[in-house]
Formats: C-alpha cells, sequence, structure tokens
C-alpha cells in the first residue's frame, strides 16, 4: 500500500495543482535573473548617460564668425540697424540649420563704408533689450540707461555698469560676418558666456 510523502504534500497547497511548484522556482529563477542584470546593468546605463552629456547639448561652437547680411543691405548712414543673428546647431545625432541665436545692431558710415561696426543690443545692466533712437542713440525702457551711437554711456546717471558690448566683425565675399557672443549683465568688464 502506497504512502503519500508529508514533507512533499505539505509544499503544495490543496488549492494548487501538482504543477505549481516548479512553476514557482521557475519565477523565482527569472525574478533573481532579472535583478541581477538590473543591478549590473544600472551603474553602465548611468555612466554612458553622464559621458554621453556633451553629446546630448547643442553646440553654439566657440565664437566663430556668422555671416549677418551682405554689405549692400546695411545703409552708409551712420545709423544703427537691427539684424538678426541665425546659427547652425548641431548635437551628436541632429543638425539644426538656420536657427536664430541673438540680434545685432550693424552702422557703417560714408566716410568709411568698408568698416562695419557691431553694438549688442542687450542691456549690461539687467539685460533688456536697448532701442535704438532715430539720432542713433541708444536708450534702454528699463531703467533708462542711454547710450551713444558707439555703445559708450550717454548719460552718466544710466545704471548701466558700462557701455553696450561691441563685437568683432569682417568683410568677406561681400558678406558681413560678425563674431556673435552674448556677455555677462551686471559686472564692469565685459565677460562673455561661454
Ligand atoms: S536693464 Fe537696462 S537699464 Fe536696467
Amino acid at each position: 500500500m502506497e504512502t503519500s510523502n508529508p514533507s512533499t504534500e505539505t509544499s503544495i497547497s490543496p488549492e494548487q495543482g501538482p504543477g505549481e511548484a516548479p512553476r514557482r522556482e521557475f519565477l523565482t529563477k527569472v525574478m533573481a535573473v532579472s535583478l541581477g542584470t538590473a543591478v549590473s546593468v544600472g551603474p553602465l546605463v548611468v555612466g554612458s548617460y553622464v559621458a554621453l552629456d556633451p553629446l546630448r547639448k547643442k553646440s553654439v561652437g566657440a565664437t566663430p564668425f556668422l555671416p549677418v547680411t551682405s554689405l549692400e543691405a546695411l545703409p552708409p548712414d551712420g545709423l544703427p540697424h537691427l539684424f538678426r543673428v541665425v546659427s547652425t546647431l548641431t548635437d551628436a545625432w541632429t543638425r539644426y540649420p538656420k536657427i536664430p541665436i541673438g540680434a545685432i545692431y550693424l552702422r557703417r558710415t560714408k566716410e568709411n563704408p568698408e568698416k562695419v561696426e557691431a553694438i549688442h543690443p542687450t542691456c549690461p545692466h539687467l539685460g533688456c533689450f536697448v532701442n535704438a533712437r532715430g539720432d542713433g542713440t541708444f536708450h534702454c525702457p528699463c531703467h533708462d540707461s542711454d547710450f551713444q551711437t558707439d555703445g559708450s554711456i550717454r548719460n552718466p546717471q544710466s545704471p548701466s555698469p558700462r557701455g553696450l558690448d561691441r563685437l568683432e566683425t569682417r568683410i568677406e565675399d561681400g558678406k558681413v560676418l560678425v563674431q556673435f557672443m552674448n556677455f555677462e549683465p551686471g559686472v564692469k568688464e565685459p565677460k562673455p558666456i561661454l
């Protein structure tokens, strides 16, 4: 007469079929393998994310000279004219052509038509956009900083700690190129934001 093994019977409840124990064992193994994989791969994923971080960011590049307009399009009237600055940004996978990155006032005179002056339109006080008046001087609408046509401070009561920032220009093949960059507001000396 056959007798059942009590130790085997206690591992299977009355509702469970006879295949439940191997199934539970199999699931336990799968969970153990999954957990082990997560623990070992996790740091690798985080490390790769940190290592590739610079690639994920769009790069403006160092400070290249960017074509802004043609010399012809800039009248030699001695007044500042506002132009948009566009650039091509790239990250590791994508190229973004002609993205607007800022604006610039350009000016040239009859006396020296081959020379172009570039003035940043951001107020060095707290970063508001300055307006060009009809006479070529500049005014900041936020706290009344007042600048000459060449960007220097006109009214000594102006809260701006320095004159408007000037940028380098070049003429190449009839095009005006500007070494465009932004500057920190609120400091006495121009400090590029890189
Ligand atoms: S931001 Fe221009 S005067 Fe304050």
